[in-house]
C-alpha cells in the first residue's frame, strides 16, 4: 500500500509532495519531492501510487458552493476554530481551486476515488481531502497548531522545526509506525525554507492518508461529505473511555493468548497505543536493567525513543555507568509499568549502538537546552557541586553560540533487541495473566506463565 500526500502550492508557487509505503509492519519515507505543474504532480502520483493508494490533499478537492463557506470548512472551523486552524471560504482564490479541483478530477479519472466513505484497509485507488493543521493537533495532542505558515521568517523556521521535531520523535512511535525518517534539516529563510516547508506539510498528508487507511472511522472524523466538500482529520483523544473502566474491563476479558498478535513488537504497539489513548503521563518511561560481567546489577528508568521491527531505541551518554556496563556485558532488560490498567511488559535481549546517523538525527530533534545539556553532563561521575554543571553548560552555550550544537562523540542511541517479551495483566484473586512470547528462529513463540 502506498500513501501520497500533497501540499497544493498556490497560484504560481510549487507543490510539496510526498510518497510513504506501507511494509505490512511500518511506514516507510520513499520521496519527497516538489513539483509546480498540476500535469507534473499528476505524472508524479501515477508513477509512484501504485494500484493501492491513498492520495491525501491539502486543498479543496470538492467545492459545489462557489460563494460561501464550504460545510466542511464551517465544520472544521467550530471543531478546531479554538486552535486557530482557521478555515476559508470557498471563493477566496478561483483560480487556486480550479487547480486543486481539477487535479482532484483528474485523479478521479485516473481511478482514485473519494475515499470519505472507504472502509479501514480497503484496497485500491483513493484521494481525501485533508487539513495538516488540525491533523497535527490531535496527532501529537497539542493545545494550539504549530505556526510554520506565517509570521517573520525567524518565527517560522522556528515553527517548522518544531514540526520537523514532532514528525521525527512521535511518528515512529505512533500507530501506523512511521520507521525513523532521516528528515531535511530547516534552513534559516528565503526560498529553502518553503521548499522544506512545503515537503514536511506533504509527509504530514502522506501521514494522514496511512492513518486514515489504517483506523478508518473510529479514530478519525470526516467533516462534511464528498457531494459537498470534505476534510479527513485524525483524532486519537475523543474515544475517551474513562481509566477505571478500562482497567475493568481488561481485568474482566484479561488475555487471550488466541487473541494476541502473532508478532511481540505488533503487540506491544498495540498495548503501547492503548496506554497513551488512556491518557497514562510518559507511558514510554521503562527501568532498564544492566549489569557487569562480574554479575553486578543496576537499573533506572529512561524513555524509549523508538520502536522498530529490530527493537526498542533508547538515548544516552555511552560513558554513563549503563554505557559502561553494556559496553563489557551488551545485554539487557527492560520494564514498562502501566499501573492505571494493571499492566505490565517485560523485554530482554542483546544491545548494540545505533548508527551514527540515526543519533544525529535524533539529536537534532531535541530542543536546544537539551542539547547542551548533553555537552554539560559528564553523566554518572561526581561533581563537585550543582555551579560547577552550570558552569559546564556556560562554557558549552559559549561554544555553540555560533552554530547549531553538534553531537557529543560520546552521546547517542541504543537497540536493545528483544528476545523474549512478556506480557502481564493483573487480574482477580492473583490469578494474573502473563504470556510471554519468545523469539526462536525468525519467529515468536507464545507461552502462557503461571502467575
Ligand atoms: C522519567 C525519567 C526518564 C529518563 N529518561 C532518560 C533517558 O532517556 N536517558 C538517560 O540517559 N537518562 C534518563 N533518565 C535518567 C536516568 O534514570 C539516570 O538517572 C541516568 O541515565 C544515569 O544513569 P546511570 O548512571 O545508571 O547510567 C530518566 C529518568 C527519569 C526519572
Amino acid at each position: 500500500m502506498h500513501f501520497v500526500g500533497i501540499d497544493f502550492g498556490w497560484e504560481r508557487g510549487a507543490s510539496g509532495l510526498a510518497l510513504l509505503d506501507w511494509d505490512g509492519t511500518s511506514l516507510k519515507l520513499r520521496e519527497l519531492d516538489l513539483r509546480e505543474e498540476p500535469a507534473e504532480i499528476l505524472r508524479w502520483v501515477d508513477q509512484h501510487a501504485g494500484e493501492n493508494a491513498v492520495v491525501a490533499i491539502d486543498a479543496p478537492a470538492v467545492i459545489p458552493n462557489k460563494t460561501g463557506m464550504r460545510e466542511a470548512d464551517r465544520l472544521t472551523h467550530e471543531r478546531y476554530g479554538k486552535y486557530d486552524a482557521g478555515s476559508y471560504p470557498a471563493s477566496r482564490a478561483r483560480t487556486y481551486w480550479r487547480r486543486t479541483t481539477g487535479v482532484s478530477k483528474a485523479l478521479e479519472r485516473a481511478g482514485f476515488a473519494h475515499g470519505d466513505r472507504m472502509a479501514a484497509r480497503a484496497k485500491g485507488r483513493w484521494q481525501i481531502e485533508v487539513y495538516p493543521h488540525a491533523a497535527a493537533v490531535q496527532l501529537f495532542a497539542l493545545r494550539r497548531i504549530v505556526k510554520y505558515k506565517r509570521g517573520t521568517v525567524a518565527g517560522r523556521a522556528e515553527a517548522l522545526g518544531e514540526l520537523r521535531g514532532l514528525l521525527l520523535n512521535r511518528l515512529p512511535l505512533a500507530t501506523p509506525r512511521l520507521a525513523p525518517p532521516e528528515l531535511l534539516a530547516i534552513p534559516e529563510g528565503g526560498r529553502a525554507l518553503k521548499q522544506v516547508e512545503d515537503k514536511l506539510d506533504a509527509l504530514l498528508c502522506a501521514y494522514v492518508a496511512a492513518y486514515w487507511w489504517y483506523w478508518g472511522p473510529s479514530r478519525n472524523d470526516v467533516l462534511g461529505d464528498s457531494a459537498r466538500g470534505y476534510i479527513v482529520v485524525p483524532h486519537r483523544r475523543t474515544a475517551a473511555v474513562p481509566l477505571a473502566d478500562l482497567r475493568e474491563s481488561y481485568l474482566l476479558t484479561g488475555l487471550d493468548e488466541t487473541a494476541m498478535a502473532a508478532d511481540a513488537i505488533a503487540q506491544f504497539e498495540e498495548w503501547f497505543e492503548q496506554a497513551r489513548v488512556a491518557g497514562i503521563p510518559e507511558p514510554n518511561a521503562m527501568t532498564l536493567a544492566t549489569a557487569t560481567t562480574a554479575g553486578e546489577p543496576s537499573a533506572r528508568v529512561v524513555l524509549l525513543k523508538g520502536l522498530d521491527d529490530r527493537g526498542f531505541v533508547f538515548y544516552t551518554n555511552y560513558e554513563s555507568q549503563k554505557g559502561r556496563e553494556l559496553a563489557e556485558n551488551p545485554r539487557a532488560a527492560l520494564v514498562f509499568y502501566w499501573p492505571e490498567l494493571e499492566r505490565q511488559v517485560r523485554v530482554s535481549g542483546a544491545v548494540s549502538r545505533v548508527s551514527r546517523e540515526a543519533s544525529e538525527a535524533y539529536f537534532r530533534s531535541r530542543p536546544e537546552g537539551h542539547q547542551l545539556g548533553a555537552w554539560a553532563s559528564k553523566q554518572s561521575e561526581v561533581v563537585q557541586g550543582r555551579e560547577t554543571l552550570e558552569a559546564a553548560l556556560e562554557q558549552a552555550r559559549t561554544r555553540f553560540a555560533e552554530g547549531d550544537v553538534t553531537l557529543p562523540e560520546n552521546w547517542g542511541g541504543y537497540r536493545l533487541e528483544a528476545e523474549t517479551i512478556e506480557f502481564w495483566q493483573g487480574r482477580t484473586d492473583r490469578l494474573h495473566d502473563r504470556i510471554r512470547y519468545r523469539a526462536s528462529g525468525g519467529v515468536w513463540l507464545r507461552e502462557r506463565l503461571s502467575p
